[in-house]
C-alpha cells in the first residue's frame, strides 16, 4: 500500500510528513516521569508526525538527557512542551549569606495550607480507608535546589530547550512572550495551547507561530468551550497565525473535520495514551480502554486548575466536599501526602488518570505508529473521495 498523502502548511513549516502532533503530555497516575517520554515522541516523529516530549516535570539535566534520547531514536523533527504558568516563572530566591537567607525567607514564606482544607482531605482519606503517610520531598518542582538562584523553574528548563536547539517549543499553559524573542533567534518554532479566544489573542501577540485551540473534550487541563465552537473563533482571532485543533481528535474523521474547518493539523493526546510506547502503567491504560465517553470528569482536585480525568471515587469525594481548590502549586501541596498514601496502599484505581472524552472510542493498546497511520489514512480518505461521494449522495 502506498503511503497516503495528507499535507498542510504545518508539514511544510515544521518539516514533517503528516499534520499530526503528539501532545506533550506530562506525568499522571503517580508516575514521576511524563506520559510522553522519548520513546513515544520518537515513535510519532518516526511515523511522520511531530513527537513532543512532556517536559514539565523534568529538571534541566533530566530534560537534556531525555532530549538526547529522542535524538538517539529519531533524526526527525520533534518538540518539547513546558508549562509557563505564573508559579513556574517566579525566580528562585538568592540564598548565599545569612542576611540573604533570611531576606529570601521573608520574600517567600513557607506555604501554610488552610486547616479546613487539610482536615477535609484527611477525612476523605479516612472515608476511603487510606492510611495517611507523609510523602518524601520532591527534587524537581519550583523552588527546588537544582534551579540556579535568580532563575525560574520554567526559565531553567527553557535554557536547555535553547541550548539543545530543539526544533519546536510548545507551551501548554501561559504566554510564550517572555521567551519568544530568544526562541526565534535560535530558530525554534513556537506552539501555544489555549482554551479561550482571549488567550489565543494573547499568545499570538506573545509570539506564537501556531496557536492550538484546545476544546473542553481534551484530557488534562482543559477549558469550557467545545472544539467545534472554539476552533473557528480562534482562527478568526489570530489569523494569519495558523491554528491547530485539539480536544477530541482520536480518529481520521475528526482530524479531517478539523482540517475541513481550516485547522492546519491536529494536536492529539488521549488517543496516544493507550499506545504501547506511552509511559502509563498497564492498569491506567486499561482504565482508559474500559471507559465510556461519559466516564470523564473535570476537577480542580489535582492541580487547582480544571483538569479532565477518568472518574474515580476520590474525585467524587472531593467534588462532594464542596471545597474550593487552592491556587495552582498550592493545591498540589495539599494533596501530595494523599496521593503518596494512595500509591503506597496500592489503591491505583484512585490515582489521577487524565484522559479526554475520546476514551470511549479507544478499544485496544497499539503501537503509536499504527494509531497515527490509521488516523492519517482515514483523514486522507475522508478529505478526498469519501467527502466528495458523501456530499454528492446527500445532494
Ligand atoms: C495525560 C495527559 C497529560 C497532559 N499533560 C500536558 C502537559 O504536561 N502539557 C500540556 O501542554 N498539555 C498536557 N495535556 C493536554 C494535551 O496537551 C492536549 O491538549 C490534549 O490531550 C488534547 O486533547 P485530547 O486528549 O482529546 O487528544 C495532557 C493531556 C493528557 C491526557
Amino acid at each position: 500500500m502506498p503511503r497516503p498523502t495528507l499535507r498542510t502548511e504545518l508539514c511544510d513549516r515544521l518539516g514533517i510528513e503528516y499534520p499530526v502532533i503528539l501532545a506533550g503530555m506530562g506525568p499522571v497516575a503517580g508516575v514521576g516521569a511524563p506520559v510522553a517520554t522519548a520513546e513515544l515522541a520518537a515513535a510519532v516523529s518516526n511515523a511522520g508526525g511531530l513527537g513532543v516530549l512532556g517536559g514539565v516535570a523534568y529538571t534541566a539535566d533530566a530534560l537534556r538527557a531525555e532530549i538526547e534520547k529522542v535524538r538517539s531514536l529519531t533524526d526527525k523533527p520533534f518538540g518539547v512542551d513546558l508549562l509557563l504558568s505564573p508559579n513556574f516563572l517566579v525566580p528562585r530566591g538568592r540564598t548565599g549569606s545569612r542576611t540573604e537567607k533570611s531576606a529570601a525567607k521573608k520574600e517567600r514564606p513557607a506555604i501554610k495550607l488552610p486547616s479546613a482544607h487539610v482536615a477535609a482531605v484527611r477525612k476523605i482519606a479516612e472515608e476511603l480507608q487510606i492510611e495517611w503517610l507523609q510523602a518524601p520531598p520532591t527534587p524537581t518542582g519550583p523552588g527546588t535546589s537544582w534551579i540556579p538562584e535568580g532563575q525560574s523553574y520554567a526559565g531553567a528548563q527553557m535554557e536547555v530547550v535553547i541550548e539543545q536547539e530543539v526544533p519546536v517549543f510548545a507551551s501548554g499553559l501561559g504566554s510564550p512572550a517572555p521567551f519568544s524573542e530568544v526562541l526565534k533567534k535560535h530558530g525554534v518554532h513556537i506552539i501555544s495551547l489555549v482554551g479561550t479566544v482571549r488567550a489565543a489573542r494573547q499568545v499570538a501577540e506573545g509570539g506564537a507561530d501556531f496557536v492550538v485551540a484546545q476544546g473542553t473534550e481534551a484530557g488534562g487541563h482543559t477549558g469550557r468551550i467545545g472544539t467545534m465552537a472554539l476552533l473557528p473563533q480562534v482562527m478568526d482571532a489570530v489569523a494569519p497565525v495558523p491554528t491547530i485543533a485539539a480536544g477530541g481528535i482520536a480518529s481520521g474523521r475528526a482530524l479531517a473535520g478539523a482540517i475541513a474547518m481550516g485547522a492546519v493539523g491536529g494536536w492529539v493526546g488521549t488517543a496516544f495514551l493507550v499506545s504501547e510506547e506511552a509511559n502509563q502503567p498497564d492498569l491506567q491504560k486499561q482504565r482508559i480502554i474500559d471507559a465510556a465517553a461519559e466516564d470523564t470528569i473535570v476537577t480542580r482536585l489535582y492541580s487547582g486548575k480544571t483538569m479532565r480525568n477518568i472518574k474515580n471515587p476520590l474525585i467524587e469525594a472531593w467534588e462532594a466536599s464542596g471545597l474550593h481548590a487552592l491556587p495552582m502549586g498550592v493545591q498540589g501541596l495539599l494533596i501530595r501526602d494523599l496521593q503518596y498514601s494512595i500509591e503506597q496502599a496500592g489503591r491505583h484505581e484512585l490515582l489521577m488518570n487524565a484522559a479526554g472524552q475520546t476514551a470511549g472510542m479507544l478499544n485496544e493498546r497499539r503501537p503509536a505508529k499504527e494509531i497515527l497511520e490509521e488516523m492519517v489514512a482515514e483523514a486522507a480518505e475522508v478529505l478526498s473521495d469519501g467527502l466528495a461521494s458523501r456530499v454528492v449522495a446527500a445532494v
